[in-house]
């Protein structure tokens, strides 16, 4: 990496953020599949373009057809996949736009490693935890999978043979199953005050 020069451009951040009239940051939402992790990110990233403020959701499933296309779903795949989205959402939040990002990231260090290096480049980072019970998720199993998963045709699914380590202090927890979809949404927003 010594052959390597970082090159700096010629607007500061702050510069940046004053000349765009926008803040960036990350809002890092972690749950089991089926949680409501995009429902929440589509409905917070519509309400906040509608305000005129830049965002964009960062979702897993739809970033597994491009940037992480090759990458599977065992730990060392998915730490791998937790890693390249961090880092996307760190730049999204440098140029001034609010990352929403939804991914399962089932473990701890790999949402710690985000949440650690956009403080070390001095960036917002909300962990918001979309706890919903699994039963919940698996009575919803939107795409079928939890059932493919129990049937074993689908191997290392989080939740049913892959572990997910719950968040210990996340920014945000949100109980699905306690609020409605217009309070989450709400909630999230109001981190970013
Ligand atoms: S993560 O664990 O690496 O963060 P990510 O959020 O990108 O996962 O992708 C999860 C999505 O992939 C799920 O919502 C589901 O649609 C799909 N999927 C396919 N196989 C699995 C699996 N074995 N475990 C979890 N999700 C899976």
């Amino acid at each position: 990496m010594s052959d390597i020069t970082w090159h700096g451009g010629h607007f500061s951040r702050p510069q940046r953020w004053a000349a765009l009239g926008h803040a960036g940051a990350t809002i890092w939402l972690t749950g089991l599949s089926g949680s409501g992790k995009s429902t929440i990110a589509a409905a917070v990233e519509a309400r906040l373009l509608e305000a005129g403020r830049p965002a964009y959701m960062l979702d897993g499933d739809n970033l597994r057809h491009g940037l992480n296309a090759g990458l599977g779903f065992s730990a060392e795949d998915r730490d791998e996949n937790v890693r390249r989205v961090g880092e996307v959402a760190l730049l999204m939040a440098e140029a001034g736009t609010v990352a929403l990002v939804c991914l399962i990231s089932p473990f701890r260090a790999g949402r710690d490693r985000a949440r650690a290096a956009h403080a070390a480049a001095g960036l917002d980072f909300f962990e918001v935890w979309v706890n919903t019970p699994i039963e919940v998720c698996r009575r919803r199993d939107p795409k079928g999978l939890y059932a493919r998963a129990e049937a074993g045709a689908i191997q290392s699914f989080t939740g049913i043979d892959s572990p997910y380590e719950e968040p210990v202090r996340p920014e945000l927890e949100i109980r699905t199953d306690e609020v409605d979809l217009a309070e989450a949404v709400a909630r999230v927003v109001g981190l970013l005050d």
